[in-house]
């Protein structure tokens, strides 16, 4: 089976809220999550993924709604379970949700969620979900016993977290790492749960997901914008450059100059 590329573009719209915090009238916010998701999808990405955060940090509301409205491929909105955002997502029906734990200090989503403790709201909150015709995955760590409670709680897939295998050091580390992985996924696939893996993938440690089996699709976010940011540097810089070179040219009266 072909794995698919989801591709998350909070951070695109990290670097916009670094300068446009409120947008005000003669203002163009810029980068753009929406013409980035449709670079994604131009390049062949399976998926666009966004995380509405209480915070609104990075992605906000109109960026979902756009980005939703006008990229023709499947939208994986990622969401703390909140009644703000499961009322938000029943409203807006997106193709897939993935519930995610959220802290507000944290930097980027750290753990999984905690399905086991919280089996009783998680379960509620998947069972609205699906109601209303969404798939549901849970975030969680590869472990038995959250890979056991997400398909009690009734979810259609887990997105198993990837974030310790992305840290591990030398070979046996990740190779420990993997382990877990492929465990995991080879009980939510006897389970009857699809399977996602998501968090720190980058260029480098891929590959070393091609052992863990059952992947239907990863999620990866982060490397894509900073691999983005420097493979495009050289065009801006000389498009730049190239603006700046009708200096002196255009101008070729004095300013109150007859
Ligand atoms: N999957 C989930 C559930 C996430 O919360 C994130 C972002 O933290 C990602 C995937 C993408 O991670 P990254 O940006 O490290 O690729």
């Amino acid at each position: 089976m072909k794995l698919r590329l989801g591709v998350n573009v909070d951070h695109v719209a990290t670097v916009r809220q670094a300068r446009y915090r409120a947008i005000e009238k003669g203002m163009s916010p810029e980068p753009n999550p929406l013409e980035f998701a449709l670079e994604a999808k131009r390049a062949g990405a399976h998926g666009i993924t966004v995380h509405l955060r209480e915070d609104r940090r990075h992605i906000q509301p109109h960026d979902v709604e756009a980005i939703a409205g006008k990229v023709k491929l499947p939208l994986n909105l990622e969401m703390a379970t909140t009644e703000a955002m499961l009322r938000y997502a029943t409203r807006l029906c997106p193709k897939n949700v993935c519930l995610v734990p959220e802290r507000r200090e944290e930097v980027t989503t750290e753990g999984g969620l905690d399905v086991r403790a919280g089996k009783k709201a998680v379960s509620r909150a998947v069972a609205r979900l699906k109601k209303a015709g969404i798939t549901v995955s849970l975030f969680i760590a590869p472990e038995t016993e959250q890979v056991e409670a997400a398909a009690d709680a009734g979810a259609d897939f887990v997105e198993l977290h990837t974030g310790r295998f992305a840290l591990a050091a030398g070979r046996a580390g990740v190779s420990r790492e993997v382990k877990r992985l492929v465990l995991a996924s080879n009980l939510a696939d006897s389970l009857g749960l699809g399977v996602n893996a998501g968090h720190g993938i980058n260029y480098a440690n891929v590959r070393a997901l091609f052992d863990v089996p059952n992947l239907y699709e990863l999620n990866i976010g982060h490397t894509l914008v900073a691999r983005s940011m420097v493979s495009g540097a050289f065009h801006a810089v000389r498009e730049m450059l190239e603006l700046m070179e009708g200096y002196g040219v255009s101008r070729s009266k004095k300013p109150g100059a007859a």
